[in-house]
């Protein structure tokens, strides 16, 4: 069993602190590992390319074609979904098989409030609804057309009944699940999954925020030693000044 321990949300869904970290480069690799094995099939990144991912990721052109990519793209392509939606019946990521179209996902992190922390929550949300068309449903985002894809890793998690103040009975605030079925991974490393895949997306969303990071560091470093320059100059100006 687990709660959801309650953050600041705009509009009364509870999030979780995602604790992604996109200056982490082995995050963002496994990230990227787990975002095109459970994910690139049905969403597309379609402003991020795979040549410039693998220069921020530290891949190499072959790991990346060998292990990220399982389309036709090329290297200097852009990311798409493995299957597109609206192939017709058998396409898993189509239309007619969800109900909805899965959407593009370069700019997911941006585009909610609290991007990573909301698809961090969503990650770890998912709990069996037999009334809904995939047997899934999800606390952060309600009726989502989206199946658990990584039920296999988290396992199955059900969902507590909440009392009229949105309280279970152990007065927790906020969705409490108990874990039925386990899954591959521990729930810690399964948390641990959801956050490489956040700080992935996060990553994708503004992938320049990488290179402010790197050059922050510089810039700090310069302006202690102007400081100290600064500071040397002083003590000459005033040294005769008594
Ligand atoms: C089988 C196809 C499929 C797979 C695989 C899949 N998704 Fe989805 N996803 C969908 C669909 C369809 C929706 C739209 C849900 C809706 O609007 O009801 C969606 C919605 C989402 C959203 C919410 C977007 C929003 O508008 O808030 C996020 C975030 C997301 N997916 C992330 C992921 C991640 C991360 C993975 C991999 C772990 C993944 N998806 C795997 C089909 C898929």
């Amino acid at each position: 069993m687990f709660s959801v321990p309650a953050l600041a949300a705009g509009d009364g869904v509870v999030l979780m602190q995602s604790g992604a970290n996109i200056s982490d480069q082995a995050s963002l690799q496994r990230g990227a590992q787990l975002y095109f094995n459970y994910c690139g099939s049905c969403h597309s990144l379609e402003y991020m390319r795979y040549s410039r991912m693998a220069k921020d990721l530290g891949l190499t052109e072959e790991q990346t074609m060998k292990y990220l990519n399982f389309t036709s793209a090329k290297f200097g392509e852009t990311v798409v979904a493995a299957m597109p939606a609206g192939l017709g019946e058998d396409a898993v990521g189509g239309e007619d098989w969800f109900g909805k179209a899965p959407p593009d996902l370069s700019l997911i992190a941006r585009a909610r409030q609290n991007g990573p922390n909301y698809i961090y929550s969503y990650l770890l949300s998912f709990y069996p609804d037999p009334t809904r068309p995939s047997g899934w449903n999800n606390t952060v985002f309600p009726n989502a057309s989206m199946p658990h894809v990584l039920w296999d890793r988290q396992g199955i998690q059900s969902l507590r009944a909440a009392d009229e103040h949105g309280e279970d009975s152990h007065g927790h605030a906020g969705p409490t699940f108990d874990l039925v079925k386990p899954g591959t991974r521990s729930p810690e490393e399964y948390r641990q999954d959801a956050r490489d895949i956040t700080a992935f997306l996060q990553y994708v969303g503004e992938p320049a925020a990488l290179d402010r990071e790197k050059y922050g560091i510089w810039v700090i470093l310069y302006l202690l030693l102007f400081t100290g320059v600064a500071y040397l100059l002083k003590l000459e100006y005033w040294k005769d000044v008594h």
